[in-house]
């Protein structure tokens, strides 16, 4: 289907665990970059729980970066069982500024996996930070702002969605993933306040969250749960967005 990018402003919405979940979820095979430049795997330390080493990541592409392809297939780990692979992000923070010159040559390799059958799912971290993913947001099929919708929450994502909205990131399309709506509000308020589409609400369900976000064991009917039935929907929501974006993108080519 494509590429699909998650970032927040602020206050830790869930974009890694989220990013997981839907990685998990997804129909296709599919890889989970964890392009967080704040550094550390979310998902060796988390979902693994430490009990899986780090190989190979994201670190070694920014060595190699005339040489992405091969590289990308070689530094990609398959997730057993499943039909996700996943790149692991750097293991510090000292190394983000050694990723800036990845990023592009990265956000075209990625486009072209589509081709082999497979999607990709972008962990960008926050917004603004030192060795931010920026060309892999630009390039995304999405791009989804993650948002609590807290007073604060909206209020530190506000300025972000301005920005997106006046086209400042060179965003494709943009669009807004609610964690825990009506908390206290819903998605109607949050979409006008912040003048973006919400794409889609995600349930606050922390059991379900834990397993995902640190490998915690599964609660009682986690399958058919809150936040994994809000995840399948954001998938149909996902793929309804990004093909009515082709189909207009398409529709705009024709003589
Ligand atoms: N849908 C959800 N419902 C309830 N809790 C959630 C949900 N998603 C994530 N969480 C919890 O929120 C916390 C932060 O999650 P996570 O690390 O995924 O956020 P993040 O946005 O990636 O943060 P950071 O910006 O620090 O990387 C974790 O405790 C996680 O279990
Ligand atoms: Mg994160």
């Amino acid at each position: 289907m494509a590429v699909i990018a998650l970032t927040s402003a602020a206050g830790s919405p869930g974009v890694t665990t989220t990013a997981l979940g839907l990685s998990l979820l997804w129909p296709r095979p599919v890889l989970l970059v964890e392009a967080d430049p704040t550094g550390g795997s979310g998902l060796l330390a988390g979902y693994f729980r430490g009990t899986r080493e780090y190989v190979a990541g994201l670190i070694d592409l920014a060595l190699t970066t005339s040489n992405v392809h091969d590289v990308l297939a070689e530094v990609s780990q398959r997730i057993d069982g499943t039909e996700v692979s996943f790149v692991a992000g750097t293991r510090s923070h000292a190394q983000a500024s050694a990723l800036r010159d990845l990023w592009q040559p990265l956000a075209v390799e990625l486009a072209e996996l589509e081709s082999t059958g497979q999607d990709v799912i972008v962990d960008a971290g926050r917004l603004g930070l030192v060795g931010s993913p920026e060309p892999l947001l630009a390039n995304a099929d999405l791009t989804l702002l993650l948002t609590r919708t807290s007073l604060p929450a909206l209020s530190a994502v506000r300025s972000w969605a301005e920005s997106a909205h006046r086209g400042t990131f060179g965003w494709q399309q943009a669009g807004i993933v609610v964690v825990g709506e009506r908390q206290p509000y819903g998605a109607r308020e949050v979409s006008g306040v912040l003048n973006m589409p919400v794409t889609a609400s995600l349930a606050d369900d922390p059991e379900s969250a834990a397993v995902f976000h640190r490998g915690s064991p599964l609660p009682k009917r986690f399958d058919t749960g809150p936040l994994a039935r809000s995840l399948q929907a954001a998938i149909a929501a996902i793929h309804a967005a990004v093909s009515r974006r082709r189909g207009e993108l398409l529709e705009g080519a024709l003589p």
